[in-house]
């Protein structure tokens, strides 16, 4: 039998574990900048797979054995809680880690999908995200088995580098963003999905385009919310009271991710360790 004491230890203890976060490469650290924010106690383990990324343009195989890995590198820090933050992944691994790993695991589908569906007014949604992504009808799915919303959908490819390489206003990036947008407005959207971890960066731009009569539901932010919400339900939220300290990792290229992921984070990242995943 446990006494009370041990009781209580046990559970700091439990709560206490890091949330494990993976994504393609550092577009993932937009889900990490809103998880900081709505749950400042949390402390996070993230890896990005830049030795792989692209993940956007994969096949759906290939994609599923990177998670795996992913997720089975997670594991090794004894996480509560994984969220898959890439948006291809989320698209196609989900049911196959789920089965897999006996641990929670928060995709950014439905939360965005979600929060869609709760802001559209004349029910016609836009959502962008890579050509996987937007191959396997992920989000129009989610938002179809809640709603009778219409969905329609573009890839944008030139979005990822655009904002790796931080050209997140002018006339070029411009140009781009109304080419690909431009199509979707004429559908008559009052809503659009920012369906990839990169898109957040672009907002400014995508808004300039859309217009103000678009809402921009960004997935990143609706994720955050969902994962305090299981953390508060489950009674799992961490108690520590000393500042978290994160660990960041990557399967390559660590003094980009370093470089371009503080533009992805919106603060320095001061080290990154590189890993080799098996
Ligand atoms: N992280 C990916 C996503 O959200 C974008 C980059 C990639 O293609 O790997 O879909």
């Amino acid at each position: 039998m446990r006494v009370f004491g041990g009781e209580y230890f046990y559970r700091a203890f439990m709560n206490n574990r890091p949330i494990g976060i993976f994504d393609s490469g550092v577009g993932g650290l937009t889900v990490v900048k809103e998880i900081m924010k709505a749950l400042p106690n949390e402390r996070i383990v993230y890896l990005g797979d830049t030795a792989r990324v692209p993940y956007g343009t994969k096949s759906d195989q290939t994609i599923k054995r990177f998670s795996v890995e992913n997720t089975k590198f997670l594991k090794k820090f004894k996480v509560k809680l994984i969220v898959v933050a890439c948006n291809t992944a989320s698209s196609i691994a989900l049911p196959v880690l789920r089965k897999r790993f006996n641990v929670p695991i928060v995709g950014v589908i439905r939360p965005g999908a979600r929060k869609a569906v709760k802001v559209t007014r004349n029910g016609r949604i836009g959502v962008i995200g890579t050509p996987t992504t937007i191959k396997s009808k992920a989000y129009e799915k989610e938002i179809r088995s809640i709603s009778n919303n219409k969905v329609v959908s573009a890839t944008c490819p030139l979005f990822v580098p655009l904002a790796e390489e931080g050209w997140l206003n002018g006339n070029i990036t411009l140009d781009i963003v109304k080419k690909y947008l431009t199509p979707l407005k004429r559908k008559n959207i009052d809503t659009l999905v920012l369906g990839c971890t990169h898109y957040p960066l672009l907002r400014g731009v995508i808004s300039k385009v859309t217009g103000r009569n678009v809402k921009i539901v960004d997935s990143a932010s609706s994720v955050a919310e969902e994962v305090a919400k299981i953390l508060q339900k489950s009674g799992k939220l961490s108690s520590a009271s000393k500042k978290p300290t994160h660990s960041f990792f990557a399967t390559d290229a660590v003094e980009q991710f370093v470089k371009v992921g503080g533009k992805f984070l919106g603060k320095k990242i001061e080290k990154v360790r590189k890993v080799i995943l098996n």
